[in-house]
């Protein structure tokens, strides 16, 4: 399969004109894409999209299937196919076990809103032998977010909807990726001081723009699974050895940070 071509390449990022998205839109437009930012506001994806040569910006709730199904459309009317669709946005709501709007929200943005976009975008990436789907979940979806219930179970969603994404639509010029950072310098995290307090307490806390690079690398290398953190790996690992040791781990951990 030839490697992915950013050149000239038509994008989508959703959340694009916060943290995570914004350096991405950036990132892209650098490599040569021309960039669609898509957020809940209109006036601040407008915004993002004025710095970047190229870049449109439009308003859309990544949660609602009508919306997301007129943005493809409009970001392919005004730019053409979509070559690479990031889904990014997150919400970061949810304490503890959390409420039902708290679990409704998770579900739409972290869960159903890769679905709205697979359902627009994958056939016609599948016709054209070519395309990405980039699904931003989170070390949570691979590990945990001790202090979030709904933010832990949906990402976890996130991570499974792009496994089996990948296992039905990937191949053949289609790729899918599957991102998940732990702490990064986002709003998202520094002005949450609770959310701050355990991804600062889990681990080193890296800049946007170093989640948008590793991003760029899987693309090309066609590596499913984004890893801006390479040490969540090993996490990972040790969590599958021995869940119970893993688990025992976690209680101590969430004292410490409780404490
Ligand atoms: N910052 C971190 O430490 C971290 C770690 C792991 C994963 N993530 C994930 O990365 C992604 C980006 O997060 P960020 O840190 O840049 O956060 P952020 O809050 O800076 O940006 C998220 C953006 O998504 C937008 N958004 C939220 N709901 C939306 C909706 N329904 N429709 C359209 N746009 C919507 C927001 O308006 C915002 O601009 C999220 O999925 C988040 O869960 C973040």
């Amino acid at each position: 399969m030839s490697e992915f071509n950013f050149q000239g390449a038509v994008a989508v990022v959703t959340g694009g004109a916060g943290g995570i998205g914004r350096a991405l839109a950036a990132r892209l437009t650098a490599e040569g894409s021309r960039v669609a930012i898509v957020d809940l506001d209109r006036a601040s994806a407008e915004e993002a999209a004025a710095a970047l040569p190229g870049a449109i910006g439009l308003a859309a709730d990544v949660g609602d299937p009508v919306a997301v199904r007129a943005m493809v459309a409009a970001v392919e009317s005004e730019l053409g196919p979509i070559d690479i669709y990031c889904s990014n946005a997150g919400v970061a709501t949810g304490g503890a076990l959390g409420d039902d709007e708290a679990w409704d929200l998770s579900w739409r943005v972290h869960g159903l809103a890769h679905i709205y976009a697979a359902r627009e975008v994958l056939p016609g990436m599948q016709a054209r032998g070519s395309g990405a789907l980039v699904i931003t979940a989170s070390a949570a979806g691979l590990l945990m977010m001790m202090q979030s219930a709904p933010y832990t179970v949906t990402k976890h969603a996130s991570v499974s909807i792009a496994e089996w994404l990948s296992v039905n639509y990937g191949g053949q010029g289609v790729q899918v990726h599957c991102l998940c950072p732990q702490g990064v310098r986002t709003p998202m995290v520094t002005s949450d001081p609770r959310g701050e307090s355990e991804v600062a307490s889990s681990g080193r806390i890296i800049e946007p723009s170093e989640v948008a690079d590793a991003v760029v690398a899987a693309v090309r290398a066609n590596q499913f699974l984004v890893l801006p953190h390479p040490e969540v790996h090993g996490y990972e690992q040790f969590k599958v050895e021995d869940r119970d040791r893993w688990l025992a781990g976690m209680r101590r951990l969430l004292a410490r940070i409780a404490g």
